[in-house]
C-alpha cells in the first residue's frame, strides 16, 4: 500500500489528485483541507477503505500535529509520498500590499508549506516504499516575476529556490523532490485570489490593476483545460523510478518555460515588458510605469 498525504483537497488540483488517486486500490491517501468537519466535500460521503480525511490548515501548528499523529499512531509512522499542494494567488501592485498581506501570503505559499515538509520528512524517511517522494504544486510564476503578482512570484520562488536545494540534499536518502508547475487551470484560484489592499492615493496603478481584472475575467471565461493533465502527471511521477526535478503543464507554462530558457535574459524581459504595454498598459503611457 502507498501512503500518500495531499493538502488543500477542497477544490481544483488538491481535489482532482486525491480523487485519481483513490481509483487505485494500492494508495492509502490522506485528503487534507481547512476546517473538513464543518464543510461540505466531495469526500464526505465515500465509504472507502483506503481514504482519510483530517482537518489541516497548514498554517496552523495544532492542525500540523494533528496529522503528524495519525500518520505516527495509524501508519505506522511512515508515509511514503507527501503532495504539496494547498496554496493561494494574491496579486496587485507590491506598493499596494500591506506588510501583513506581504506576510500573509507567504505564510501559506511559503513557510507553511517548507514547515511541511521538515515535519513530514522523518516519516518518509522511515517509509519502505520502493518510490519515496515529495512533490509540490508551483506555478508557472515560480520561475518568472510578473507585474501586479511579484507577490505571489515571490512566494513561489522562494518554495522552488528551497525544493532545489532539497533536491541534492534528499537525492542520497533514496527521495525525489519534484515541483510541478501549472500554467493557467481554471480552479478556484482567480475566486480565492486576494488583491493588494492599500489605497493608491496618487492613481498610479488603478489602471493596471482595472486591465489585469479584465484581462482575468476572460481567462476565466476562456477555454477550460483539464485538471487532470496535472494529477496524470503527479500519478506518473509517482511510479516512476527517478522524477524530473520540474514538471511544466499546460501550452503557457511550457511556452513560457522556453522562452525564459532560449531568449538572452534582457531579451526576455523587453518580450514581457513588450506584452505587458500591449495588454495590460494600452491606456497608459509607457513612460508612467
Ligand atoms: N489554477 C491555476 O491556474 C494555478 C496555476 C499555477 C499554480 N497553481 C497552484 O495550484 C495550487 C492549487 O490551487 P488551485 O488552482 O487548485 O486553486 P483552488 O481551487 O483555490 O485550491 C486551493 C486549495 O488550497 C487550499 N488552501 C488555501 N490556503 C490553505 C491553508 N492555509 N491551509 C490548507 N489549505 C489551504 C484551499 O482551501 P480552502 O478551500 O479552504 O480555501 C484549496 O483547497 C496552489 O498552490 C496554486 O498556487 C494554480
Amino acid at each position: 500500500m502507498i501512503k500518500i498525504l495531499v493538502t488543500g483537497c477542497s477544490s481544483g488540483f488538491g481535489e482532482d489528485i486525491a480523487k485519481r488517486l483513490l481509483e487505485d486500490k494500492n494508495n492509502f491517501v490522506i485528503i487534507t483541507m481547512r476546517n473538513a468537519e464543518s464543510r461540505d466535500h466531495a469526500f464526505k460521503a465515500l465509504n472507502h477503505d483506503n481514504l482519510k480525511v483530517l482537518s489541516l490548515d497548514i498554517t496552523k501548528k495544532q492542525e500540523r500535529d494533528n496529522v503528524a499523529q495519525y500518520v505516527r499512531d495509524e501508519l505506522n509512522g511512515e508515509l511514503d509520498i507527501l503532495i504539496n499542494n494547498a496554496g493561494l494567488g494574491f496579486y496587485g501592485a507590491f506598493e499596494l500590499t500591506s506588510e501583513q498581506e506581504l506576510r500573509d501570503h507567504l505564510e501559506v505559499n511559503f513557510f507553511a508549506t517548507a514547515i511541511m515538509i521538515q515535519k513530514f520528512l522523518p516519516f518518509i524517511r522511515k517509509s519502505s516504499a520502493k518510490h519515496k517522494k515529495i512533490i509540490n504544486i508551483s506555478s508557472m510564476l515560480g520561475q518568472v516575476g510578473m507585474p501586479l503578482s511579484a507577490t505571489y512570484s515571490a512566494s513561489k520562488h522562494a518554495l522552488e529556490g528551497l525544493v532545489e536545494g532539497l533536491h541534492y540534499e534528499l537525492a542520497p536518502l533514496g527521495i525525489d523532490v519534484t515541483t510541478i508547475c501549472p500554467g493557467r487551470h481554471r480552479t478556484n484560484f482567480m475566486s480565492n485570489i486576494s488583491w493588494a489592499s492599500l489605497e493608491d492615493k496618487d492613481n498610479v496603478y488603478k489602471v493596471q490593476e482595472e486591465n489585469l481584472k479584465n484581462l482575468m475575467s476572460k481567462f476565466t471565461n476562456g477555454k477550460e483545460i483539464p485538471l487532470s493533465n496535472v494529477s496524470k502527471k503527479i500519478i506518473t511521477i509517482m511510479k516512476s523510478k527517478k522524477s524530473p526535478s520540474r514538471v511544466y503543464v499546460g501550452s503557457d507554462a511550457i511556452s513560457f518555460y522556453l522562452l525564459r530558457k532560449l531568449l538572452p535574459f534582457n531579451l526576455f524581459m523587453g518580450t514581457i515588458k513588450n506584452l505587458y504595454k500591449r495588454i495590460i498598459l494600452k491606456r497608459m503611457s509607457y513612460e508612467n510605469i
